[in-house]
């Protein structure tokens, strides 16, 4: 049965380039869950969490979300938590890749194993987080489309042919994605040549996209599979990355 929660909100503040808001909620959801809020639009909005603690999460957002209108102290209606999210228990070694718009999913994973390695790809330096924010045992490889800080080139391919997913995929015991879905096909062919026989948990994709109903009864969220069509809300919103690629 759907949980229907009260969260408070208790702080809102700039997060350049998001806006952080910081829920005190009995049951905050893991990794790569969401909940639906109702924060007064035609339909509810996913909040995923950044940052996780006992009874609490804070969610980063776009600039001009609603959750940015909201006073602290208002008390939210939310469903969930909700969705299948990333599994990386035993994980020695864990890769996260994320273009830097869509990055915040991924965020509460940055201690979830002995080793982490980030890769975060923006189009320029100023869309990059701040590295002060990145724990310091946490190996952060950057990428700009434009060169002006790190790696030049995109998460699938270097300048040069190369990019720093190419040593990294073979490091890993699991990787977790936060791109644009429109990336994944392209992503999922770079892990099936860097590695022999990744599993089917191996590599987890978020796909971020409108859930509006949350318990598969609208269809809004359908996402095509090797496996055929599944919904986002209740079979996802983290699938296999390789199922992904139906090109
Ligand atoms: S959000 Fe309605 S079916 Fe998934």
């Amino acid at each position: 049965m759907v949980k229907q929660q009260q969260a408070t909100l208790t702080r809102v503040y700039p997060l350049p380039p998001f806006w952080a808001a910081d829920f005190a909620l009995a049951h905050p959801p893991t990794p790569g869950k969401f909940v639906l809020a109702e924060l007064g639009g035609a339909l509810r909005e996913p909040l995923y969490p950044a940052g996780l603690a006992e009874a609490q999460f804070t969610t980063l957002v776009r600039p001009h979300h609603p959750v940015t209108q909201l006073l602290p102290g208002a008390t939210v209606d939310v469903l969930g938590p909700l969705g299948h999210g990333f599994e990386i228990e035993g994980a020695q070694r864990l890769l996260l890749v994320a273009e830097a718009l869509w990055l915040p999913p991924l965020l509460p994973l940055l201690e979830a194993a002995p080793n982490v390695a980030l890769v975060i790809e923006a189009t320029t330096r100023a869309l990059l987080p701040s590295p002060t924010r990145i724990p310091p045992a946490v190996e952060l490889h950057l990428i700009t489309q434009d060169g002006s800080a790190g790696h030049l080139g995109t998460l699938e391919q270097g300048h040069d042919n190369d990019t720093p997913l190419r040593e990294l995929l073979p490091w890993a015991e699991r990787a977790c994605f936060a791109c644009d879905p429109v990336r994944y096909p392209a992503l999922a062919r770079l892990v099936r040549e860097t590695r022999l026989h990744p599993g089917a948990d191996f590599a987890q994709a978020l796909v971020q996209m409108p859930l509006p109903c949350g318990v598969g009864a609208c269809e809004v969220c359908r996402v095509m599979t090797r496996h055929g069509e599944r919904r986002a809300c209740v079979d996802g919103p983290v699938f296999d990355l390789l199922a992904l690629d139906v090109t």
